[in-house]
Formats: C-alpha cells, sequence, structure tokens
C-alpha cells in the first residue's frame, strides 16, 4: 500500500532507521569483535603505554556530515578495542576495585540496550520493573534485611552512597529539609572512620550539609573504626550542641578491605538514635561466600547498605545497588510528583515507578546484567568464586612474607593484598627512619608507576600512614595463583632495577 505523501514533511532520514537485516548483520560484527577480545584477552597486554595525544590521535575523528558507513566503523571500533584499550578483565589485572565483568551480563546488556525500556515507570519497563524488584530482594535477603526493605539501582558505589544518605539525611532531619533545605537546621554532624571512601564526603559535600560535618574517627591496628573513638566524637559533639545524625560504616575499606565492628556501630546508633549506613560498595556481595559471610555480623541490622554488583559481582559496568531497611525511607525522599505523569492505580494495577527512589528519573535497564549473570551462574558459583578471589589475596600474602624483598603491610580480610617493595639490601631505620621510610615509599610509587606502565600486570597503591605501598585487589574470575606469582615476579624485578637507580642519589637529596 503506497503512503500518501504530505508535501510539508520531508522524506524520511532513512539513515536512522535501519531495517532488522541491517541491524542484526552490524550487531554480528560488533558480537565478532567481542568475541575476538575474550580470546585473545590472556595474550593481551594488561594496558599500553601510549600518551593522551597518540591516544586523541587514535581514536578520535570529526563527526562526519555523511554517514560513515559500517566497516569504516567496525575498524574504528576494532582499533578502539585492541590499541587503545586498559583490560579490567584481564587475569592479571588487580588494581583499585574494578571488576572483571561477566560474559552473559554483557550479552544482556546488548538486550537491554536494544529493547531500550525506560527503567523510570512501571508502564514503560513492565518486565524490567519486576525483575529489578525481584533483584532488590535477593540482595536484601542475601544482606539479612528485614520483610519491608527495598532499594534500587544506581549508576555505582558512589551514587548508592549518595542516595542511601540523602534517605538517611531526610529521616534524621525531618522531611522539611527537602523544601526548607539544611540551613534551616541547626550544626549535624556525621561519623566514619579515617578509611572512609571520598565519595562519603563528596555526597555530604552535594547533600548541602558539607564535607565538613564529617567526623574522621580513628582506626586500630587492623584498619577498623574504634569504637571508643566513635563514642567520645559524638559524646563531643553533642555536648558542643552539635546533632549526631548518621554513622557510615565501612564493610571492605578501599585501601585494604577492612571491615568495621558493624555489630558494635548497630547497637551504638541504635542507643544513640543514629542512622547507621554501611558502605560496601566493595565488601558487600561477599556475603554470598559462606566462609566470608561471618565477619559481616551485624550488617543487617544497618538502615541502608551501598554495594557494587560492578564490583564483586563482577557484572559490566556500571551498576550499584543502594538497599534501604524501610523503603518507604526511599519514597520519601525521593518522590517528586510531574503533572505530566498521570496514571489511574487502581485501574491499570501497576507498581512502584522506580524514577520514585533515587535521584534518576529515567532510567537504563541496568537490572538485566546482573540478573542474566546470577541466572546464567547461579548463587554458588558466585559465593565460590568470591571465597577463591580472597584466598588468592592469601596466598600472595603468604608468598610476599616468605619472599625476602617483600614486607606485608596489612592484613588481609577480603581480596586486596597490600604490601611493599623492601631491598633487603637497605639498611634498618637505625641511622635515620624518617628517610628510610621516606625512601621506601617514592621507591614503591616509582615502581607502581612503571609496572603500570610496563602492561605486564597491573596493580595500584594504598596509602597507610604515610607510607605508600603496593595492592594488588582481586574481583576478576579469570585471575589465578600464577597471576599472583606474575605479580611478585614483575614488582621484584622493577623494584630491584629501579632501588639501583634511585638508591644512590636518595638518602642525600630525601634529607
Ligand atoms: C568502599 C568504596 N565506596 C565507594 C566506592 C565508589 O564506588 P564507584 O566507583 O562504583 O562509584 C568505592 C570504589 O572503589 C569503594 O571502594
Amino acid at each position: 500500500m503506497s503512503q500518501r505523501r504530505d508535501p510539508a514533511i520531508p522524506d524520511p532520514v532513512q539513515s536512522l532507521n535501519w531495517d532488522a537485516e541491517r541491524a542484526k548483520a552490524f550487531g554480528d560484527r560488533i558480537v565478532e569483535l567481542w568475541g575476538e577480545y575474550l580470546t585473545r584477552l590472556p595474550g593481551l597486554p594488561v594496558a599500553k603505554h601510549d600518551d593522551a595525544g597518540v591516544v586523541r590521535r587514535g581514536v578520535v575523528t570529526t563527526v562526519p556530515d555523511e554517514p560513515l558507513g559500517e566497516d569504516a566503523i567496525v575498524e574504528h571500533l576494532r582499533s578502539l578495542a585492541f590499541e587503545y584499550a586498559t583490560y579490567p578483565g584481564h587475569p592479571r589485572f588487580m588494581a583499585y576495585i574494578t571488576g572483571a565483568g561477566t560474559v552473559p551480563g554483557a550479552a544482556a546488556d546488548l538486550l537491554a540496550a536494544g529493547l531500550n525500556m525506560n527503567v523510570g515507570a512501571w508502564r514503560l519497563s513492565p518486565g524490567p520493573t519486576e525483575i529489578e524488584r525481584a533483584l532488590i530482594r535477593f540482595f536484601a535477603e542475601a544482606f539479612g534485611l528485614p520483610t519491608g526493605a527495598g532499594g534500587v539501582l544506581v549508576s555505582g558505589g558512589a551514587m548508592a552512597n549518595f542516595t542511601g544518605l540523602k534517605a538517611a539525611r531526610d529521616h534524621q532531619l525531618g522531611l522539611d529539609v527537602r523544601r526548607d533545605g539544611v540551613a534551616a537546621h541547626g550544626p549535624v554532624a556525621v561519623y566514619a572512620s579515617s578509611e572512609v571512601h571520598v565519595t562519603t564526603d563528596r555526597a555530604l559535600d552535594m547533600l548541602g550539609l558539607g564535607s565538613g560535618v564529617l567526623r574522621k574517627v580513628g582506626v586500630d591496628d587492623t584498619w577498623r573504626m574504634r569504637l571508643d573513638a566513635l563514642r567520645d566524637a559524638i559524646r563531643a559533639d553533642r555536648d558542643r550542641g552539635v546533632q549526631p545524625t548518621i554513622v557510615v560504616a565501612t564493610a571492605g575499606t578501599v585501601a585494604t578491605g577492612a571491615i568495621d565492628p558493624l555489630a558494635d556501630i548497630a547497637e551504638l546508633c541504635e542507643r544513640e538514635g543514629l542512622w547507621m549506613h554501611v558502605d560496601g560498595a566493595y565488601g558487600g556481595p561477599a556475603v554470598l561466600a559462606d566462609d566470608l559471610r561471618p565477619l559481616f555480623g551485624g550488617i543487617e541490622r544497618a538502615d541502608s547498605i551501598a554495594f557494587d554488583p560492578h564490583k564483586w559481582m563482577y557484572t559490566p559496568h556500571s551498576g550499584g545497588c543502594v538497599l534501604v531497611r524501610d523503603e518507604a525511607r526511599l519514597e520519601e525522599s525521593f518522590s517528586a510528583h510531574a503533572s505530566y505523569i498521570r496514571e489511574d492505580t487502581e485501574r491499570v494495577e501497576h507498581e512502584v515507578d522506580l524514577g520514585h527512589l533515587s535521584p534518576q528519573f529515567s532510567r537504563g535497564f541496568q537490572a538485566l546484567k546482573i540478573w542474566v549473570s546470577l541466572l546464567a551462574h547461579g548463587r554458588r558459583a558466585y559465593g565460590e568464586r568470591i571465597s577463591h578471589d580472597a584466598a588468592l589475596a592469601r596466598y600472595l600474602a603468604a608468598r610476599v612474607e616468605a619472599h625476602p624483598s617483600f614486607e606485608l603491610a596489612a592484613p588481609v580480610t577480603l581480596s586486596i593484598c597490600c604490601f611493599r617493595y623492601v631491598p633487603e639490601d637497605l639498611p634498618g631505620g637505625d641511622g635515620d627512619p624518617v628517610a628510610r621510610e621516606r625512601y621506601l615509599s617514592a621507591l614503591n610509587e616509582r615502581i607502581m608507576t612503571e609496572l603500570q606502565l610496563d602492561g605486564r600486570v597491573f596493580i595500584s597503591n594504598a596509602v597507610l600512614g604515610d607510607a605508600f605501598v603496593l595492592r594488588a585487589c582481586v574481583v576478576n574470575f579469570r585471575t589465578e595463583a600464577a597471576d599472583m606469582d606474575a605479580v611478585l615476579d614483575v614488582a621484584a624485578e622493577l623494584g630491584s632495577r629501579l632501588d639501583a637507580e634511585l638508591r644512590p642519589s636518595a638518602f642525600a637529596s630525601l634529607d
């Protein structure tokens, strides 16, 4: 049937409207590239050593006026994938806390993008909304939260902490704060250990409370928050007329993986009327591992929990999650009613619109990659692999302790091992311990930089007290013991070379 043409309407813009055959052919070529990446991954360098100018010239072209054509686009993407990438999924990537990316999750993400539902409203995404609700129930149960708990997926740990802390702020200061702002309230205080992740400081800034309200409570020699110091800080604030409001306990600090004393903090929060938020961005998923679960005792008493599937559930970036003990707290904090969105809820029998539970209004189908990963691997495999990652970190720690040129820098709680290179023949600290420490920090910093540029293994660092130390974090189902061995081999090789280069001038110039 020929369509009637209205002369006022220009010709259709066919180049935006690919037919199914063309879409599938293009998609197949992208999937082909992904398959090639999976095949070649173990043999690729973890990272390449190009400066920003080289990368920019390699990946940036001017946006064309006319279509580029699939061949040229695929070539462009192939060079992006193989010339200008760092691979968190590489078995020898152990830097920061960056999950490997599940394979079924990546495939699911393609479908999620293809279907392009908006998971801000139930009617726009019936299946996806119910899947996200089911995931939230699964996670709430895994953390031991009671019926009535709820939550939502967000972009990552930063946003999960922000969202939990927004609910906390509004509950603790009263919902009027949403209208009147924080200026209408007296001074308040929030508590976390000195090891808290910077995203908590930034969340308090974004909440209008100011990062200055954060009291950084001291830690013990295993890097866990000191309860006595927390108690003292709360008392000192009350004495000064400052209102204590929230404690942020960390379950898996970014530097060492330490877990704050959750049960004791929960007890204190209940007694003092404070909101307990747990930043479990890294450590949280370890509640799925039978041997690690006991370390999280007390987390079930939290008012809110932030954790990241894209870290230790290995799902592709990005996807974090915030859970609250009582879902009403999220609704109260984020509900926003727009006049252009109307629904007769009794007639349609739909459920919650997830765009009312977090700062995001329109939302993608982030849940699918997490859901499909859980379906494809099963809960048990997750628990076993998380436990395996932690065993690898302990294995590295044991190798460090047995090595004459390495020193363990912190106890291993989860899957992070902190250590440093200490040349075997470096004189002890009797002469000038300060200069020695300074030299070791400078040396280990150089080792980290050269190691990242080298590309055979990729680790990062922690700063513990004043000491710069090396840090390997395993959130990768491809990593095995030989990869941990490679970390030490490469660090020892570079350490010995850099020590020979730096030591002669170091002590004189560091005075
Ligand atoms: C304890 C902790 N909290 C929050 C974050 C921030 O998470 P994201 O990078 O997913 O925003 C991190 C990241 O490493 C973390 O380790």
